[in-house]
């Protein structure tokens, strides 16, 4: 793995993506704040060394390099997740790149069905904690200078970070939630009987993605901060017939709250 990871990163290094400070992962139908970046340089994933490829339609498959609020970040427009059959080394690979290249922070964004019942189509959930439902990414031979054998995960989500992005989404007016993100694999949504199960056992929003990386970041001790954008409800009574454009297209609708509260916090690092 190490070999591999250095190999990509030494890649990436030789095109200019130089000591990026923050790592952005985006979810389905999220990949508009990568048009914010300025001076950017980017790289299909089939151009990139030991990258496995994303298949799903709304994750283009692009690394992108530049700065966003004054740092200098890398945005990963599509991601991999389980349900395309990727194994936890192919989802662990790029996260790992980002840190060997610098990063000191990871952002991550995903699209998500609410099963909360505060919760609204197009309001957006700081991610407080959650529920991993996926394999986990780290089983298998530990690699000690990755990291340890058995991480803490106690703060996967960085409480300074939901603090401040907080303040700035009242800043913005924005209704905005704290919540817990429960992760499954898909690809099937929920029934109506799992999306209850889910809100029985802590879960606020859930999705198919942002655990594993976040277990694989905490690995390295890199800072975590998602927001999931809520598409959908598995709420009883207000459950609607779910597709894949339904969520990209209620994604695309309420990404500019999620880029708001992104971007300042970005620059307010
Ligand atoms: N369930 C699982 N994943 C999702 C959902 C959902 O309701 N909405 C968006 N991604």
């Amino acid at each position: 793995m190490l070999e591999k990871i250095n190999e990509t990163t030494a890649f990436l290094r030789s095109e200019g993506f130089i000591d990026p400070e923050l790592g952005i992962i985006l979810g389905t139908g999220l990949g508009g704040l990568t048009a914010r970046i300025e001076k950017r340089i980017q790289i299909e994933y089939r151009r990139i060394p030991n990258f496995p490829l994303s298949t799903v339609e709304g994750h283009e498959g692009k690394l992108i390099y530049g700065e966003l609020g004054g740092k200098k970040i890398i945005a990963m427009k599509g991601r991999f997740h389980y349900y395309e059959g990727y194994g936890p080394d192919q989802v662990a690979l790029p996260v790992r790149v980002l840190k060997y290249l610098g990063i000191k922070h990871l952002f991550l964004s995903n699209a998500a069905g609410g099963v909360n019942p505060d919760y609204q189509i197009g309001d957006i959930m700081i991610i407080t904690d959650h529920i991993n439902l996926l394999p986990n990414p780290l089983i298998g031979k530990n690699d000690d200078r990755i990291g340890v054998r058995f991480p803490d995960m106690g703060e996967a989500y960085d409480k300074y970070l939901i603090k401040k992005a907080m303040l700035i989404a009242a800043e913005h007016h924005l209704r905005v939630h704290k919540g817990v993100y429960l992760a499954t694999s898909g690809p099937t949504f929920e029934t109506p009987a799992e999306y209850k199960y889910f809100r029985i056992i802590g879960a606020d929003a859930v999705g198919m993605s942002t655990t594993p990386e976040v277990i694989i970041a905490r690995h390295m001790n890199i800072p975590c901060f998602a927001i999931s954008v809520i598409t959908d409800l598995g709420i009883e009574g207000k459950i609607e017939y779910v597709t894949h454009q339904s969520v990209q297209h209620e994604a695309e609708k309420t990404e500019s709250k999620m880029t708001a509260v992104m971007t300042d916090l970005i620059k307010s690092l």
